[in-house]
């Protein structure tokens, strides 16, 4: 047996094998997925604009006026008018002084977090980070301090233990996973009393929380007081890639100084394009973010009343935790063969032990869709819900008495 062969099969062992399911078709509520139609319950195309009759216009007319590709680094000869443009357009939607955009935001966290800490700094992220950040943790020479997941008290630990070594506190806006909403009037507050600065990821936030979809920032009331606020254009956006808002200095700074900028071919042209009809249709129609809160209201308070723990859940993302990672992926084919698909999302994406079905919701489904998939995801994770460990250790008077 190969090496590779060996690692594959240890991964099969532990329930952490993955692979590809295939799609026909566009984004949408409901998809065929290895050619049988299910409920799509797990796409990040939150408000439905990936498929939009404009948005696919708008790529198709970015195609045939300024090509297929960006042809080269947008510090070479890159640097097209179309992503002028859609910079401008997010830059105002975000109420910043500047944008810059990225290949994917992939690449904008990992560049980003990797050009603002160096070696002897100190970084600060939350245990529940997105892996984009963790490895721009891993590129930057700083070290890490992981703060327990929204926990300020700890932050503040870390902070004061730097002793004035912290130059950057990161988080999720909207926790990728758990769909909770980090506390960002804190962290801002912490960062400013110890002189740290503040980068958000919005990937979850942009187009799905806050007044007109503006995000976590905006709905903390701290627009201008984050020093990077960074967005994608794959999710509520409907295309790809991504974008930071900053000021104009932080731009200037970052294109001489992230390398997953400097050392990648900018945007395609119908990529940007695409996203930019999709910004315009969210401005025009901001009901379509109340839609998908309401929708991931629905959906959280019918997984209520079959009994499941939706944990901190308040946006659109909901994850119905089981916990061993082979039982989440029974339960994602049990839901899958009752026609719902949530994908089973296991180690190293979450934490050991945590693996679950992560729900995602769309603007365009129906409450009755939601309602019935509720039923369908509850009953199939039952048998593993149930199966699981008793959550708190058993005591008996002996070794209280011990103890004591
Ligand atoms: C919180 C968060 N940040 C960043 C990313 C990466 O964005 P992209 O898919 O554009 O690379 C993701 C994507 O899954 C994400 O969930």
């Amino acid at each position: 047996m190969s090496d590779l062969q060996e690692r594959l099969e240890d991964l099969r062992d532990r329930g952490l094998y993955r692979r590809m399911r295939l799609v026909s078709g566009p984004q949408g509520p409901t998809v065929l997925l290895d050619g049988r139609p299910v409920l799509l319950l797990c796409s990040n195309n939150y408000l439905g604009l990936a498929d939009h009759p404009r948005v696919r216009e708008a790529a198709a007319d970015a195609a045939m006026r300024w090509g297929c590709g960006a042809g080269a680094s947008r510090l070479v000869s890159g640097n097209m008018t179309v992503h002028r443009r859609l910079e401008e357009a997010l830059a105002d939607f975000k109420r910043a002084e500047a944008c810059l955009l990225f290949g994917s935001g992939y690449l904008a966290n990992a560049g980003i977090v990797a050009a603002l800490a160096q070696e002897g700094d100190v970084v600060f992220s939350d245990e529940l980070n997105h892996a984009s950040i963790v490895d721009g943790c891993r590129l930057s020479r700083a070290r890490t301090f992981v703060y327990d997941h929204r926990d300020m008290e700890h932050l503040e630990w870390g902070l004061r233990e730097a002793e004035g070594r912290g130059s950057l506190i990161v988080t999720d806006g909207v926790f990728s996973m758990d769909g909770d909403v980090a506390p960002l009037d804190r962290i801002v507050e912490l960062a400013g009393r110890y002189d740290a600065r503040v980068m958000v990821d919005e990937a979850h936030a942009t187009g799905a929380i806050g007044p007109g979809g503006r995000g976590t920032v905006a709905a903390a009331g701290l627009e201008g007081e984050v020093d990077v606020v960074v967005g994608t254009l794959g999710k509520a956006l409907g295309s790809y890639g991504a974008f930071a808002c900053c000021d104009a200095q932080m731009a200037r700074y970052l294109i001489n100084t992230a390398r997953t900028l400097i050392f990648s071919t900018g945007l395609p042209p119908p990529a940007a394009a695409g996203a930019m009809a999709a910004l315009a249709l969210l401005r025009e129609q901001p009901d379509r973010v109340d839609k998908l809160q309401r929708n991931g209201r629905v959906l959280r308070e019918a997984l209520a009343l079959e009994g499941v723990d939706t944990r901190g859940s308040e946006t659109q993302i909901v994850p119905l935790v089981i916990g061993d990672a082979r039982a989440a992926v029974a339960a994602c084919d049990e839901a899958l063969g009752a026609g719902v698909f949530a994908q089973a999302i296991r180690p190293p994406t979450v934490a050991e032990g945590t693996s679950r079905l992560r729900l995602a919701v769309m603007a365009s489904h129906t409450k009755a869709e939601l309602r019935a998939a509720a039923r369908t995801l509850a009953s199939a994770a039952r048998p593993a819900i149930a199966a699981r460990a008793p959550a708190r250790p058993a005591r008996f008077y002996d070794d209280l008495a011990e103890a004591a």
